[in-house]
């Protein structure tokens, strides 16, 4: 399973990068606008700079919601740098530009997924993606991570070669289950990627074995 982090903050996204297990990012406005990044060509610096640091896919998401201004502005996102995915919202429109995208060879992460049959008609146009935002379901009280299982359980009967990208990963335990669902990919904040590594027994026992260390030196 690949790990992306979900953020457009440089300095986690170098933090992440940093501990050698970062395959990509995820991106979308709402993560720019609270970075303060506005503008057009701020916007598209930032997209280069993110690139810049890490050697993975980096989503960037369109923001017109008609088939020609989705297929515009992702054309220009995908030239900017290869590893550029343009990412696209689950709505008429946007399906049809990922079916346009996928014949001109321009790879798609299909967003703002909450359901199994918008996970088929995104296969079926060929998204490189599926971003199906399992924290956001939890909040409204279904099963976030049910939904991996029954789109992993979909995508594997029919041979399916779209990417489950579990987004709006909200813990440590998610990444978790969303491994053991099938995901291809999760998307976190850095804070649920830093909580993996905690276990109270690992402190406990490295505290140990550090004072044994110190006391068995201690004379020499
Ligand atoms: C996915 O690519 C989105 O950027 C993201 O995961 C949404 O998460 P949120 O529900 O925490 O905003």
């Amino acid at each position: 399973m690949k790990f992306f982090i979900d953020t457009a903050n440089l300095e986690q996204i170098k933090e992440a990068s940093e501990l050698g297990i970062l395959d990509g990012v995820t991106t979308n406005p709402s993560l720019m606008a609270k970075e303060g990044i506005t503008g057009h060509d701020n916007i598209i610096k930032h997209y280069l700079d993110i690139c810049d640091i890490v050697k993975g896919d980096v989503s960037a998401e369109v923001i017109s919601t008609d088939f020609k201004g989705i297929v515009e502005e992702g054309e220009k996102l995908a030239a900017l740098h290869p590893n550029i995915v343009v990412k696209v919202p689950m709505i008429k429109d946007g399906i049809k530009a990922i079916s346009w995208f996928t014949k001109h060879g321009i790879r798609t992460n299909c967003t703002l997924v909450f359901s199994a049959g918008q996970a088929i008609l995104a296969a079926k146009a060929g998204a490189t993606y599926l971003s199906p935002f399992i924290g956001r379901v939890d909040d409204i009280s279904w099963d976030g991570l049910e939904l991996i299982h029954q789109i992993s359980n979909i995508y594997g009967i029919q041979g399916y070669e779209t990417q489950i990208l579990a987004a709006s990963i909200r813990n440590s335990l998610h990444i978790v289950k969303c491994a053991e669902a099938g995901a291809h990919v999760v998307t976190c904040p850095l804070s649920a990627i830093l909580g993996l590594l905690k276990h109270p027994l690992t402190d406990i026992g490295l505290e140990q074995f550090l004072a044994d260390h110190r006391k068995a030196n201690a004379s020499n």
